[in-house]
């Protein structure tokens, strides 16, 4: 049996929830290695609806969980995701939830500078999720940060607090905001700190140990390729590395225990923020793919832009990932269409690219080479075999993954984990 690492190989939002879901119910722990509480899951369990922004999918079904060290954890977005899902019954207790204790925090003044930042920065704007988590990755790697295991020591907080607080105050100092509140800041760490002490642990020995002991341990990546800090659409990006390397470094395993890689892929293109999109479409067919897709933010309930699948741009994603194999979703917001258009190519400056150039001017000004393809009538929802499928949209699902050269593991044909048609199981070696 192998270890699974989820990504997502598109901007994100492409329908990793229910994948990941009904992974982590055959897992034995699941680990978050990057992001923080940007992303947005949405699990359907038989009536009930949990929404995930940071914990592990595996909490709901109390699957060991484990945020990895590299996650950026704010402490009262987790208080807060923990209490909802405790309402709705969940248990989340130290047996089965872990906080790695080398994570970095996120603190209220990442979030100020994340929104001041945006404000100023008018059009010019990355349309963050205003959750501070590029300042608070800023701060881990400027050597400022303070960690959870921090936490335990605060007594002896003050030369790191003195370096963090010049840091910010004087980009407060620049937006002509005052200076950070050190003793209300300490006053709300001092407050929170038992909570979140009360699940940290060095989480690479507990992953270490588990792996030992042959469990299968799923690595669930958050955001997507196309917004990793150094593959994705630089400077439109989160700022964390989405690519499944990560899964090793963010949690304290070595690269071979990251398994089979599953990319999930939509079967159209959807972006939220801003950045270059080069099949975007501003006209009714955006509208309907919106519309029959329900594209809307999970974490900020922004409209997503819509467009057609972009077989460049996820053939690159899947090469830069090392992707084993494709989880294909949301085929069905497909239907109907009489004609359908898969992006093969691209042309900058009258020269024709089979990939995704690096500079963001050429990467907002690259023309999409379409190739047409006959739409299919009838549904694809619900299929849960090839022989439920219309023999267009096998042809479209064929093309697809000859031009990202990635075989399809499983095809998700509706929320429902039932509704998927399964080519290879990725915990099987
Ligand atoms: P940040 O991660 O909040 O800094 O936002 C940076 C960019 O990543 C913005 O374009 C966000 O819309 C995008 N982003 C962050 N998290 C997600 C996600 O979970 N799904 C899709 N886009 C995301």
């Amino acid at each position: 049996m192998a270890n699974v690492t989820v990504i997502g190989a598109q901007w994100g939002d492409e329908g990793k929830g229910k994948i990941v879901d009904w992974l982590a119910s055959r897992a034995d722990a699941v680990v978050r290695f990057q992001g923080g509480h940007n992303a947005g899951h949405t699990l359907v369990v038989g009536e009930q609806v949990y929404k995930l922004s940071l914990l592990p999918s595996g909490i709901v079904t109390g699957t060991l969980s484990i945020i990895g060290n590299g996650v950026v954890l704010d402490p009262w977005a987790l208080k807060a995701e923990i209490e909802k899902l405790t309402a709705q019954g969940v248990e989340i207790n130290a047996d089965n939830f872990a906080i790695a204790d080398n994570c970095p925090l996120i603190l209220p003044l990442h979030r100020d500078l994340d929104g001041l930042r945006e404000a100023a920065a008018g059009a010019g704007k990355i349309g963050t999720t205003g959750r501070g988590i590029g300042p608070a990755y800023e701060d881990k790697v400027g050597r400022r940060a303070i960690r959870v295991c921090d936490l335990a020591h605060l007594d002896a907080l003050d030369a790191q607090l003195d370096r963090l607080c010049a840091h910010h105050d004087a980009l407060r100092a620049g937006f002509g905001q005052p200076p950070v509140d050190r003793a209300a800041l300490l006053a709300e760490l001092r407050e929170i700190a038992p909570y979140v002490l009360q699940f940290a642990q060095p989480v690479w020995k507990r992953l270490n140990a588990v792996r030992k002991a042959g469990a299968r341990i799923l690595f669930e990546g958050a955001q997507g390729v196309l917004l990793d800090v150094d593959h994705g659409t630089y400077p439109f990006v989160t700022s964390s590395n989405t690519v499944s390397g990560t899964a090793a470094s963010g949690s304290g395993l070595g690269p071979s225990a990251t398994g089979f890689v599953l990319g999930i892929v939509k079967a159209y293109t959807t972006r939220v923020g801003s950045g270059p999109f080069p099949t975007e479409l501003a006209d009714e067919v955006g509208q309907r793919l919106g519309e029959r897709g329900h594209e809307f933010g999970t974490v900020t309930g922004r409209k997503r832009r819509c467009g057609w699948f972009d077989a460049v741009l996820t053939r690159q994603s899947c090469a830069i990932s090392g992707v084993t194999g494709i989880a294909l979703t949301k085929l069905d917001v497909l239907d109907g269409f009489d004609k359908v258009k898969i992006c093969i190519g691209y042309r900058l400056n009258g020269k024709v690219l089979d990939y995704f150039p690096s500079h963001a001017a050429d990467q907002a000004n690259v023309e999409p080479i379409y190739e047409e393809m006959d739409g299919w009538q009838g549904t694809t929802a619900g299929a849960r075999s090839w022989a439920d499928l219309p023999a267009q949209a096998i042809k479209y699902i064929q093309r697809v993954q000859e031009l990202i050269e990635t075989p399809v593991a499983l095809v998700s044909t509706s929320p429902e984990r039932e509704d998927t048609i399964l080519v290879r199981d990725p915990f099987v070696d």
